[in-house]
């Protein structure tokens, strides 16, 4: 407990100062810097080399925060009793006297908002006066990090400080919802568009590949190990990787399971974990058996399609 809150100090003095950091969430880390700050966005897209016109999504502690920034409407308070903190992002509207940094949302009118079910993280942002602009810690295009080791991996020395809360337990990004004019869904993540149809009894519209991407989790290359993969493989090539949804009892080097028994909330949780183990065991491509596209299913299967797209 002294430990992590003597880290919470540091983590509040370096972003006091304007200054990124690593912060674990339930979903991936993020890189994290003072959303009302344009000195701390712009370092937050250096570091990522994220293309600018990608906005930030923001995280916040509270409600009593949010509406400082965003119009609050039904539907959202609706899916945000229910759901968060959790695994969903919202996109809200602005309000016109809103402090965040106009770099984070590239000058739209909207704002990703999101409350992370992480307890460090949440300790974190009640201390703070500001709420954490935060995309996932991975270079542009790449794997997000799942662990403090990951986003070392991801940055070496260029971040200040990782704040280590150990696993990341969903390790997917969160599901995107957009909630201005329809409710539209963006990104599948970490929580199960099935449950948000509940709770909505509303239409909901899938926009996951638009022409005009809105979304850096929309292109077509993202979430990649940075080798190829190819996917539904009966059978792999001979210095192939293969990946498993399931445990077998043929266990051969090159075979990896995403879980023991075919659960999907263990898969999403091991994805990236799997996929970053099998490019450090240095194989140069990747098999993948099929995978149920059910309920976290499809968002395994949506991270793997746009991770296929590698090709060199
Ligand atoms: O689970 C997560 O969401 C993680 C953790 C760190 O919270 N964050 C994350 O951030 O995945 P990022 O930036 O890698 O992905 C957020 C997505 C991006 O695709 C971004 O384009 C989209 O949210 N986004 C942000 N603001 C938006 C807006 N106003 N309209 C549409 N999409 C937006
Ligand atoms: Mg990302």
């Amino acid at each position: 407990m002294k430990y992590i809150l003597s880290n919470i100090k540091k983590a509040k003095i370096i972003l006091d100062k304007n200054q990124c950091i690593a912060i674990p969430t339930e979903t991936v880390y993020g890189l994290a810097g003072n959303a009302y700050s344009d000195k701390a966005v712009k370092k937050i897209f250096k570091l990522k080399k994220r293309p600018i016109f990608n906005p930030l999504i923001v995280h916040y502690h509270s409600l009593k925060d949010l509406e400082k920034d965003c119009v609050i409407s039904r539907d959202f308070i609706k899916l945000f009793h229910k759901f968060s903190p959790g695994p969903i992002t919202y996109i809200l509207r602005l309000k016109k006297n809103s402090k965040i940094s106009k770099l984070a949302t590239n000058r739209k009118n909207t704002l990703g908002v999101r409350f992370p079910n992480h307890s460090t993280t949440r300790k974190l942002l009640r201390f703070l006066n500001y709420p954490l602009a935060a995309p996932s810690a991975n270079i542009s295009t790449k794997l997000s990090p799942v662990c403090a080791q990951d986003v070392k991996d991801e940055f070496g020395k260029k971040i200040k400080f990782i704040l280590d809360g150990g696993r990341s337990n969903v390790g997917v990004e969160s599901t995107i919802i957009s909630l201005v004019g329809k409710p539209k869904i963006l990104r599948f993540g970490g929580l199960e568009i099935s449950n948000i149809r509940k709770i909505l009894k509303k239409p909901l519209n899938l926009s996951l590949n638009p022409k005009k991407i809105n979304s850096p989790g929309q292109m077509k290359l993202h979430y990649s190990p940075g080798i190829p993969i190819r996917l539904n493989i009966k059978k792999p090539k001979k210095d192939e990787a293969f990946l498993l949804l399931k445990k077998t009892k043929k266990l051969n080097k090159n075979i990896y399971f995403l879980s023991k028994n075919g659960k999907l909330k263990e898969a999403a949780k091991n994805l990236y974990l799997t996929l970053r183990k099998i490019k450090k065991d240095k194989f140069k491509s990747i098999a993948v058996q099929s995978i149920t596209n059910n309920g976290l299913g499809k968002t395994i299967n949506d991270r793997l399609l746009r991770a296929s797209k590698f090709n060199g």
